[in-house]
């Protein structure tokens, strides 16, 4: 605490990936590890933690050239965490990914058995994953990585995706992305909304009192204390279909720019519709300063501008009138792009895997990531919507339906399909420096 009763953060004790937005642009790989001996897992963490990069420092030489460690529950076990400890972990996570899947929408071609193998399975252990600006610093980075593994006995890679920033930071379906993160009390870091307070840092950091003045502790308190959970998910997307559906539904392009951009909430150039709603701005869409200062109650509350089912809105309603408290859901998002673009105007689907490797950040999986996933994006009964989902990355199966608020009258979509499918993923734990070295010191 400051004199001033203010939290701090041990920033040096914290993963960079936890609190930091990763760099843009940005090269990235994830590794997915399976432990086959205790005492390898443990040498492996012993490793890990001399090439994790924390969170303080943001001017270093590693700064932006990350190393990130995450265990599931799994994992944990395969290091022969006691049972007691295990417990002490959210609920969510010992369950893992796939047991959720129903909640979660998983469903259908989402639905874990469709999954790539071996995600979903109980050999997932450990993720690493590294980030940096360039090829070549990357290289290092995977480098570094590679050597905590690399030839030892015990530790086996059994899975990898590569990423990559796409041109203007955008994510597959060509919209910006990377735009909206929360800011956190005691870390020094901003948030990009003006208009929000600073979150308790234990909303997204365990060991830190959060919004509701509770502590999430694990047993021993040293094993939590500075880690969170993360989950990541594998996010195909079907550009083709979702330009095609653009297509079928609008009377021109510019109407099909405003269509996609109702569905968002931004303009594909970042602009949001509650700064810009006729026009796109592309000045504004790049604009750090200003691209994300806004709130919709005062002059928006019916969503004539940025409609209550688009998927910001859904996924952080602000001040918006919706049930429940909207600062008990926020998340720390870091998205990153997988495979090629599809060629602009392209509507035939090209069978190419390319999407979004998906990763959520945050201290609680049930009232963040799981709430926001099942209740904003899965169902509409929060706003008013019935059961209309997210028009663009729910689990829509082809009854789905999207309403434009409109004068006179309003414009109702109908018929939306899935224009993304989880390929597979994973709840883990991000544990912090100290904690690296706790798990690498286990004697059970
Ligand atoms: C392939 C799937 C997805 C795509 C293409 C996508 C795309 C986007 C884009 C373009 C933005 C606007 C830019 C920004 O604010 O950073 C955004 C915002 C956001 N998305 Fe997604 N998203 C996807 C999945 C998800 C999922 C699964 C969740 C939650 C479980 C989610 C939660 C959010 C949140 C919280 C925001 C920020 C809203 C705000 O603060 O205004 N997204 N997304």
């Amino acid at each position: 605490m400051t004199p001033e009763g203010s939290v701090v953060l041990e920033l040096d004790d914290i993963q960079s990936g936890v609190l930091r937005p990763r760099p843009t642009p940005y090269v990235a790989t994830y590794i997915v590890l399976r432990i086959d001996d205790r005492n390898a897992g443990r040498e492996l963490m012993r490793r890990v933690s001399s090439v994790v990069t924390s969170a303080a420092n943001p001017t270093g030489p590693l700064a932006d050239t990350w190393v990130s460690v995450a265990l599931t529950y799994q994992g944990l076990k395969a290091l022969g965490v006691p049972n007691d400890s295990l417990g002490s972990f959210a609920w969510e996570f010992q369950q893992g990914m796939a047991a959720r899947a129903k909640e979660l929408g998983d469903t259908g071609d989402s639905s874990p058995e469709n999954w790539e193998r071996p995600l979903g399975s109980r050999d997932i252990h450990v993720v690493l994953v590294t980030v940096s600006p360039t090829e070549q610093q990357h290289e290092a980075a995977l480098e570094r990585a590679r050597k905590t593994y690399h030839e030892m006995r015990g530790i086996e890679a059994i899975w990898r995706q590569d990423c990559h920033a796409l041109p203007n930071e955008k994510e597959p379906f060509g919209f910006r992305d990377g735009i909206s993160h929360p800011a956190i009390e005691g870390s020094g870091i901003p948030g990009t909304n003006p208009k929000e307070q600073p979150l308790k840092p234990g909303e997204f950091v365990l060991g830190y009192p959060d919004e509701l003045g509770g502590i999430q502790r694990t047993q021993p308190v040293a094993l939590g204390r500075n880690g969170t959970y993360v989950v990541f998910r594998k996010l195909h997307q079907r550009v083709a279909a979702f330009r095609q559906f653009l297509k079928a539904n609008s009377t021109d392009p510019a109407d099909e720019e405003l269509l996609a951009a109702k569905i968002m909430g931004r303009w594909r150039s970042g602009a949001p519709l509650a700064l810009c709603p006729f026009y796109d701005d592309a000045e504004l869409g790049a604009n750090r300063q200003h691209n994300n200062d806004f709130l919709y109650e005062e002059d928006d509350p019916a969503g004539f501008k940025t409609p209550g089912g688009s998927h910001i809105r859904r996924t952080n309603p602000r001040d918006a009138h919706v049930a429940g408290v909207v600062r008990l859901h926020r998340m720390i998002r870091r998205g990153t792009a997988y495979g090629p673009v599809l060629p602009e105007a392209v509507l035939e689907d090209d069978d190419v895997d390319r999407g979004l490797m998906f990763a959520f950040v945050g201290a609680h999986l049930g009232r963040q990531f799981e709430f926001v996933q099942s209740q904003w994006i899965n169902d509409g009964i929060f706003f008013g919507a019935g059961d209309a989902k997210d028009p663009i990355v729910g689990s829509n199966n082809g009854a789905g339906s999207f309403t434009v608020p409109r004068r006179p009258v309003r414009r109702r979509l109908q018929g939306i399909h899935r224009f993304v499918v989880t390929r597979g993923g994973e709840y883990c734990f991000m544990p912090g420096l100290r904690a690296m070295r706790w798990l690498a010191d286990l004697h059970t």
